[in-house]
């Protein structure tokens, strides 16, 4: 059974519902520089806002207007928390300015005060995904460690700001994601770099993930010196690597492979560069600029709980060479499919036992207590004639998930905090920019083209979770 003040709720991100981006001194974001795109069509990054272009989270579902509706409809699923995230260049517009920006800091003094007043505990991610434009074009992104002070200058302002309403921090989103360089979106939303145009992705992915982990720690040392009850928490995309066959190279391969999330939560976890890690960058001749300082600095500043998002899992055959193309979720090219487990119509595995499996792994590595602060389905939908949308496909897959995250509290022991379903209300997705691919138990109309009322609608799924939450996931039928 979940313990008695289990965090139920759901999460969505700035960048991905509330619209308004040029709004209240907001200055512009990488996400404000990227396109739509579809299933097998990219999203593309403009040198600036181009006129005519579609670029949908200008708009997104406004939130940003709407966020007092949208909140009191998470109060009626029974929403004990609600993960949000602050868009950096709604407080400090170009990243480097020395002042914050009033307007940006009432604004979620205003969302917060909002959540309290229904009993949402708020959860905050301060970087999900965008960073000031400005960075990105004259520094370089997360690419120069000038970034490190403005990070500490923006949590530390949001810290002290909200430290009587939000208890619950996260640095990074998906700090991961950048691990796949072979695709542009994850090193420009994770870094403001773009892989393509450096001669070593691999290396640049390294040196900026570095950097932010030393500004992660030092943010999570800001944090306790405000206020010692503050809980900052890292957050990855965790992804089970299986081995294809009991091939003994796939297994190693598959230890590999799980890198991509594990080298993450090693750093942020244990505030230590793992051994296998300092070996490869002697194997590729790098010297990183990694200080005796920064060092310390990740020894101090370890994350109180480990936060991840959990959508499938990958297989990796020793023996395959699969042509990535557009593919964007494989950062391998050995990455296989599984014949064991369906697949969405965006080609995501569905394997609930895998969420069982990475609860295990992490608490067996880190015995540290666990959010997962992302989990959810995309799937294509209508509105039908009483105004719903009958979505027993998302019922079926949160049953699922939250019955796995059950077993791994209840047989293995894993101490979990809480259950947060992504995008609890349409939100514009990530990787292809649509509104129609849908997670939401609320159903915006917003189509494609920013068409629509922007009315909300209660799906199917919305009583069923308003009933787990009831039962603090009792009754999951
Ligand atoms: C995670 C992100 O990658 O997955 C979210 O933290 C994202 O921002 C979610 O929306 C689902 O991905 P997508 O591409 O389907 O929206």
């Amino acid at each position: 059974m979940f313990r008695d003040n289990f965090l139920w709720g759901g999460a969505i991100a700035a960048h991905q519902v509330e619209g308004s981006y040029d709004q209240d001194g907001k200055g512009l974001s990488v996400s404000d520089v990227m396109t739509s795109g579809a299933h097998g069509v990219p999203r593309r990054i403009t040198d600036g806002v181009i006129p005519g272009e579609n670029y949908p989270n200008h708009g997104a579902i406004d939130h940003y207007r709407r966020y007092e509706e949208d909140i009191s409809l998470f109060a009626e699923m029974g929403f004990k928390a609600l993960r949000i995230s602050i868009d950096w260049s709604r407080i400090y517009p170009n990243g480097d300015d020395m002042a914050p920006n009033e307007r940006g800091l009432a604004h979620y003094d205003n969302v917060f005060d909002c959540m309290l007043k229904h009993g949402i505990e708020p959860v905050v991610t301060l970087q999900h995904f965008e960073i000031p434009l400005h960075l990105a074009e004259e520094y370089g992104g997360w690419a120069n460690r000038a970034l490190i002070d403005m990070f500490e200058r923006y949590a530390t302002t949001c810290f002290e700001r909200f430290r009587d309403k939000v208890r619950y921090w996260m640095t990074f989103n998906e700090i991961n994601n950048q691990f796949n360089t072979k695709n542009d979106l994850y090193g420009w939303t994770n870094s403001g770099v773009r892989f393509s145009q450096h001669p070593d992705p691999e290396r640049l992915m390294y040196q900026a993930a570095h950097y932010q982990f030393v500004a992660s720690a030092r943010a999570v040392s800001a944090a306790h010196r405000i206020d010692p009850d503050i809980k900052v928490g890292c957050m990855v995309a965790a992804t089970p690597v299986y081995p294809a066959s009991c091939h003994p190279e796939d297994m190693l391969l598959s230890l590999d492979a799980m890198h991509e999330t594990l080298f993450f939560t090693d750093v942020q976890c244990n505030g230590a560069y793992p051994s296998y890690a300092r070996r490869h960058f002697e194997r590729c001749g790098w010297t990183l600029d990694i200080t005796e300082e920064d060092l310390r600095e990740l020894r101090l500043g370890t994350v109180d709980y480990l936060g991840f998002s959990y959508y499938y899992s990958s297989v990796i055959d020793h023996a395959a060479h699969i042509e990535l193309g557009d593919e964007i979720t494989r950062s391998d090219s050995r990455m296989v499919d599984n014949p064991f487990v369906p697949e969405t119509a965006w080609d995501w595995r569905i394997d609930p036992e895998g969420l069982r499996t990475t609860l295990k792994i992490f608490d067996e590595r880190y015995r540290l207590p666990q959010f997962i602060v992302e989990c959810g389905v995309g799937l294509v939908e209508e509105l039908n004639e009483s105004a719903t949308v009958e979505d027993d496909e998302r019922i079926e897959y949160l049953r699922a998930h939250i019955e796995q995250a059950s077993c791994a509290v209840e047989m293995d022991g894993v101490d979990l905090m809480g259950f947060l379903v992504w995008g609890c209300i349409d939100p514009v997705s990530f990787t292809t920019g649509e509104m129609r691919k849908r997670y939401g138990l609320i159903y915006v109309d917003v189509n494609d083209d920013g068409s629509g009322t922007g009315d909300r609608f209660k799906k199917k799924s919305f009583q069923w979770y308003r009933r787990v939450i009831e039962s603090n996931g009792g009754v999951l039928a």
